[in-house]
């Protein structure tokens, strides 16, 4: 959610910042900037809309210089105009600051500068009202030192550090912050010289020979260093050429690790694909075998998931599970939901992370907390580990960005190994989230009653997915005709039962996600219950019914929606094909498969429907409206 570039070197920044913002694009696309001081002015370009239209701007009129910053936005405060575009600058018009997160106490820190002196803003940001602070408190550290000088030692004097001062106001500014923020700064009157922080809003460092980077995200940098050093919350850090320094907002000294970003340059490029969100549903055949890769034990019919940080005893008393998370990640979680209490028998609570965070949840001293995030930076789900800690119980990550907020937060957990996902519609992280459900029911099955050929089943039915997603994937052409045939449906209706209600429910939110259409989702025994009501010639109902126990409680929810002349559109499998052959109007079948792993193989075709009918609604697939991926602020 917003995106931050930085560039200090010796080449000229812009180009380098302007691709890096072309890849944080999918962070937020409301209106984007730079800022690179050319001698000793700031020359900044900056408009509401997409990249490209920064681009134009930009190649009009080229800003020149070795250091700057950029940041492409997902407004919070101020609508997306040029005025409230990043960068913004202090009341010196020297000192510019790109800023994601939100400054809740912006209002009585603007009334205490307004009381200080006479200032313009010239947005509706909390963002410019830190860089007149910061701005400010480095003016007034200058005036103190340049008086010094004039006191009689002008001459002797140590020279201005001024690199030293402007971080030093950066410190004592955020201080006086609440909330969050990550931010990168520059200043005209110190050259070669980026100022970054973070609290709440991710920051990495990129680390190259004689050039230095700042980025919200390293996807953002991949392609010019793959060293990088996430930074910690609270952490302030100085950036030269070829040298850097972290420190704390307290001030003290910072220690840091020096890391291999996991991913390369070619990883995040869209090959052949018209959009992202469809090389990334046609990756999940790799990234669901990642995500297992290693974790399965076909001796011990178990799943190894070592960095749990768990010993046996305490895997095997665990009385009660909490899954939490947002959006997609939160309906992985209600897959795990059922499935740990299938394979397990430990009762399992799914909890929105932005519910969990501000309740009080019943908890039990056996409780164990999984904090399910892809970008590992959510801040309702962060909000929820924190409280979970904080209460005292084990809290574990499962993730897909290494090093993320969540992963180093958390007791222990699980990486998703699913591989950057840039489509701003989750896919290929939910098919790796409930791989990994899967396993730890597993694992917790077979530290209770689960038996050893129980366990090769679900092993054996986890190894033939990546072969059998394939297999469903060669439907994209014949889902494509479905979706063109209803192009003018008003929405959609989904149902599922079991394993499939939340398949139901993702698949309503990646409809309305991409394509804007009326979607939802509901278990299918709720539709006598009120949903019927909705159901006319016009709106389609999309049953999840794969080849199961619950097949013919599917059916005669298909004849009911039938006999009231509303259309269906059958995902199914094996026998179910045939059974539905007069019933329902469409029929994706899709390789039959056990309970606990057919929820993986139902969601793939309703990513293609929800991507083929955006696609023939003229949508923009990879940048849908008013989203944006990673979503850190409340
Ligand atoms: C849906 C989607 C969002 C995210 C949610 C959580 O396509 O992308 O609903 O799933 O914002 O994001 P993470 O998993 O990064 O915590």
């Amino acid at each position: 959610m917003c995106g931050i570039v930085g560039y200090v070197g010796r080449s000229e920044a812009a180009p380098i910042l302007l691709d890096g913002l072309r890849r944080l694009e999918y962070r937020g696309y409301d209106s984007a900037g730079v800022a690179i001081v050319d001698g000793d002015k700031v020359e900044t370009r900056k408009c509401a809309g997409r990249i490209a239209a920064l681009g134009k701007l930009m190649a009009e009129k080229p800003p020149s210089g070795t250091f700057g910053i950029s940041h492409t936005r997902w407004a919070t405060h101020g609508k997306p105009t040029d005025q409230n575009a990043h960068p913004h600058f202090d009341a010196s018009g020297k000192l510019a600051l790109v800023h994601n997160g939100v400054i809740e106490n912006y209002q009585a820190l603007k009334d205490q500068l307004m009381r200080d002196g006479d200032r313009k803003f010239s947005s509706e940001t909390d963002t410019e009202v830190l860089a007149h602070l910061i701005g400010k408190l480095y003016d007034d550290s200058i005036a103190e030192a340049t008086a010094q000088d004039s006191n009689g030692n002008a001459t002797n004097a140590p020279p201005l550090n001024q690199r030293g001062l402007l971080v030093d106001a950066v410190r004592a500014a955020l201080r006086q912050v609440i909330g969050t923020y990550g931010i990168a700064l520059v200043h005209s009157d110190v050259p070669d010289f980026l100022v970054g922080a973070r609290r709440g809003s991710p920051l990495v460092l990129g680390v190259g020979k004689e050039e230095n980077f700042l980025a919200s995200d390293v996807s953002a940098i991949v392609a010019y260093t793959r060293d990088a050093v996430y930074l910690n919350d609270f952490d302030v850090v100085a950036v030269e050429r070829d040298k850097f320094e972290i420190s704390s907002v307290a001030g003290e000294a910072g220690s840091y690790q020096l890391s291999k970003v996991e991913f390369s340059d070619a990883d995040i490029k869209k090959g052949d694909y018209p959009h992202y969100m469809l090389k990334e549903i046609f990756e999940q055949p790799g990234s669901v075998r990642d995500a297992m890769r290693g974790r399965l034990s076909s001796e011990e019919c178990t799943a190894k998931l070592g960095g749990l940080n768990m010993s046996p005893a305490q895997l095997r008393d665990v009385g009660r599970v909490v899954l939490t998370g947002c959006g997609t990640a939160l309906h992985a979680a209600m897959v795990g939901e059922y499935l740990i209490e299938a394979l397990a028998q430990i009762p399992t609570e799914v909890e929105f992370a932005s519910e969990f965070r501000h309740r009080n949840t019943p908890m039990t001293r056996d409780t164990l907390v999984f904090a399910i995030s892809q970008s590992g930076e959510t801040a309702d789900t962060l909000g929820a580990l924190r409280e979970s800690r904080r209460k005292g119980y084990r809290t574990l990550g499962i993730c897909n960005n290494v090093a993320s907020t969540i992963a180093r937060e958390s007791d222990g957990g699980v990486y998703m190994h699913a591989g950057p996902e840039i489509g701003v519609a989750a896919t290929k992280s939910f098919t790796a989230q409930v791989t990994i459900m899967t396993a730890i029911g597993l694992l917790l099955g077979r530290m209770r009653h689960l038996s050893t050929s129980e366990g090769t089943r679900i092993i054996d039915a986890l190894n033939a997915l990546p072969t059998q997603i394939e297999e469903v994937l060669k439907l994209s052409d014949e889902i494509k005709a479905i979706a063109k045939k209803y192009a003018n449906a008003p929405g959609m209706l989904f149902f599922g039962r079991q394993f499939h209600f939340p398949i139901a429910l993702e698949a309503a939110l990646k409809m309305k996600e991409i394509t804007y259409l009326f979607a939802e989702g509901h278990p299918s025994a709720e539709l006598k219950h009120g949903i019927i009501a909705l159901v006319r010639p016009e709106l389609p109902s999309v049953f999840i019914a794969p080849d199961d126990a619950v097949f013919s409680k599917n059916l005669n929810n298909i004849e009911q929606v039938r006999a009231r002349k509303g259309p269906v559109i059958a995902v199914t499998s094996g026998a179910g094909a045939d059974r539905l052959a007069k019933i329902a109007d469409d029929i994706i079948t899709i390789p039959t498969a056990p309970d606990y792993v057919s929820p993986i193989l139902t969601v793939i075709p309703l990513q293609l429907l929800a991507y083929h009918l955006a696609v023939e609604l003229g949508r923009d697939v990879d940048k849908p409206r008013n989203l944006a991926k990673s979503v850190t602020v409340e």
